[in-house]
């Protein structure tokens, strides 16, 4: 069930920016709003005149976000983006809070399980695929009705990630994952051409959030933090990564790739993939 806290219900929002010229009132809503880059773009965008929804599996999370956002400029929707129906139920009650334009949808909730593949457990694998992927598919599915009535200039922007431009070993599950977001992002751009709706992504290096505390996975005491750190990759700031956000869903690229290192990486994965494996073995030895 999900449970709904308007700022101002039915009331709409004055938006100050577009996504296409000519609209005064935008609206996104993002996942995973309640931690790291979510709440960033969501502070980002409400700077900026934006009317924010929130959706996230956790509350706690949530309040803390909206606690940092000009009053009035938010709603907050509990949602498990595992399932399609309170998908369906935070974007209907979402849409009623922003005045019945829902302009931006930012796909972002995710987790982040690694370790080698198999130190994963079944359900650690499972848990990955279900929110990172499948999560990210029932978002797209519940903001299409939404988007195309929003009509030109509408976007689904999903959370890809530097995983998604070659495959990471240590991280190899989740990196499947966001190479399916990936995926779906230049298919979508694809099928939703004809309803005016833009599909686009942003691919970060590694940032400094929430999702890397803690060990890799269950059965494992090395800290992810170590483990990024012992080969030698630099965090993002997360305000970088939702400045990115913005310059995605204002500009015309398909992916927005987030961190000098992840731009190299790109070129060597497109220009050089000999070089790239070679070094995605180097950094993984790295790791250890
Ligand atoms: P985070 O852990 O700080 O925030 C993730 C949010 O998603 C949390 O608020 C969490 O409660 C929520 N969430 C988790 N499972 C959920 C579910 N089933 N339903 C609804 N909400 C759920 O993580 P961060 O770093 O902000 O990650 C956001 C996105 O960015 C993820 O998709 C992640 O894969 C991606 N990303 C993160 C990078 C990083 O290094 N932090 C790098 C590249 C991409």
């Amino acid at each position: 069930m999900n449970m709904y806290t308007a700022m101002e219900p039915g009331s709409g929002w004055p938006g100050l920016t577009s996504l296409d010229s000519g609209r005064s009132v935008d609206a996104v809503f993002i996942s995973g709003g309640g931690s790291g880059i979510g709440r960033a773009v969501a502070r980002l965008f409400a700077q900026r005149g934006w009317f924010v929804g929130l959706g996230d599996i956790c509350p706690a999370g949530m309040a803390e976000t909206r606690d940092l956002l000009p009053a009035g400029s938010c709603s907050v929707h509990i949602l498990d983006v595992r399932d399609p129906a309170q998908w369906a139920q935070a974007l209907a009650e979402f849409s009623l809070a922003a005045g019945g334009r829902i302009a931006l949808v930012f796909n972002n909730a995710g987790i982040a399980f690694g370790g080698p593949l198999m130190e994963l457990s079944e359900a650690e694998i499972d848990m990955l695929i279900a929110v990172n992927f499948r999560g990210a598919v029932n978002g797209a599915r519940a903001a299409y009705p939404h988007l195309r009535a929003a009509g030109p200039g509408s976007c689904l922007l999903n959370s890809a990630s530097a995983a998604s431009i070659y495959g990471a070993g240590g991280i190899s599950i989740y990196s499947a994952t966001k190479f399916a977001v990936r995926a779906l992002t230049e298919a979508l751009d694809a099928e939703w051409l004809a309803d005016g709706i833009r599909v686009c992504s942003i691919m970060p290096g590694f940032t400094d959030t929430p999702m890397l505390d803690g060990p890799a996975n269950a059965a494992s005491t090395r800290q992810k933090r170590d483990a990024i750190a012992g080969s030698g990759r630099v965090l993002l700031p997360v305000e970088d990564v939702a400045q990115a956000a913005w310059d995605a869903v204002h500009g015309t690229r398909m992916h927005t790739i987030v961190g000098k290192a992840v731009k190299k990486m790109d070129l060597a994965a497109r220009f050089a993939p000999g070089y790239m494996r070679k070094k995605a073995r180097g950094l993984l030895a790295a790791r250890g």
